[in-house]
């Protein structure tokens, strides 16, 4: 107890944490959070704190999109650590907080698979959800990070905004809910609360700020990030190649929830959408989850296509 106890006194004292104010009003309230791990790994930047407000009034679901590398997974997190913290008795790193119990912090973050037991890695993740939704309560913290990334657009984009359908008229858990489909962002009512990670674009360069601001994000810049990974030249101008014809196309990659649940309910009757599907390639496409793709799984992808291109064109 002795070293645990001087432990958290420890980092208290030498990383500039707070002592939280312990309340029971259900509310979680944070002044320029930090995380306490990334903080202290950073070693070019500096760590940028962020806000939080999460209450059963006005900001039960906190709804958080943001383009690729922008700091959402951190910030969710974040959020969790830190209630925790102050749960266990520890100061946290922030400028003030006050945070209610809660009963349990469930997460459902990261793809795993267990392939031992027979779990491909969707299966993984919606045994979690289920788990999340038969178990949280009103006086739980739940983070979802990108839930429904694992199967294609419309069924992942479906299965994340009943879950979040779910949560708000069921369950009552304060939830951090980080998506790439940027079509939730029209849930939006007196429970949930959009949020965005603030970005600059000068020119071609884009800056992550790391900010949490309210409002809805509009772009991914998932090449960008590819770009930065590394990936070949001709892969990464090929893919904005794609985007654009894919975007003056069709207005935006991923059509509108609300066509999407047209489609999902009438697909013979659909003349549009039917011409959409002429070329297994174009079907193959649109099959593609661009937004929440890993740059390797992009990479893949655009390798495949390329083979079947090949094919279509009779130059395999
Ligand atoms: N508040 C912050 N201040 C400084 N750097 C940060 C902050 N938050 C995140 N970062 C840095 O940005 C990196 C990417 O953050 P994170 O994984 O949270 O992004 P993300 O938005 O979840 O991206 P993706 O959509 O690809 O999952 C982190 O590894 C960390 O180094
Ligand atoms: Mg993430």
């Amino acid at each position: 107890m002795v070293d645990v106890l001087g432990s958290l006194a420890e980092v208290a004292a030498n990383y500039n944490y707070v002592r939280p104010r312990l309340k029971n009003d259900g509310v979680i309230d944070i002044k320029d959070g930090r995380h306490p791990l990334v903080e202290r790994i950073l070693t070019r930047d500096l760590f940028v704190p962020n806000d939080t407000h999460l209450s059963h009034g006005d900001s039960e679901i906190m709804l958080i999109t943001g383009p690729n590398m922008a700091g959402k997974s951190t910030y969710m997190r974040q959020v969790a650590l830190l209630t925790l913290m102050a749960q266990i008795g520890s100061f946290i790193p922030a400028r003030e907080a006050s945070i209610s119990p809660v009963d349990r912090i469930f997460t459902r973050i990261g793809a795993s698979d267990d392939l031992v037991s027979g779990q491909s890695t969707f299966m993984v993740e919606m045994n979690e959800v289920a788990q999340i939704l038969k178990y949280a309560t009103r006086d739980s913290l739940v983070i979802l990070d990108e839930i429904g990334r694992g199967t294609s657009t419309f069924d992942g984009m479906s299965i994340a905004r009943a879950v979040i359908e779910h949560i708000e008229k069921k369950v009552h858990a304060k939830t951090l809910f980080a998506t790439h489909y940027h079509e939730l962002t029209d849930l939006e009512d007196d429970k949930i609360k959009n949020f965005c990670v603030a970005v600059k674009e000068r020119g071609t360069q884009v800056a992550f700020l790391r900010r949490i601001v309210p409002g809805a994000a509009d772009k991914s810049y998932g090449i960008h990030v590819a770009r930065l990974a590394g990936l070949p030249k001709v892969v990464t101008q090929r893919a904005e190649d794609i985007l654009s014809e894919l975007e003056s196309e069709h207005g935006e990659i991923i059509p509108k929830a609300a066509a999407a649940r047209a489609e999902a309910k009438a697909p013979a009757e659909e003349p549009m959408m039917a011409s959409l599907f002429a070329s297994s390639l174009s079907d193959s496409l649109l099959a593609l989850d661009v937004m929440t793709m890993t740059p390797l799984e992009a990479m893949n992808e655009l390798y495949k296509l390329q083979e079947q291109a090949k094919k279509e064109a009779g130059r395999a």
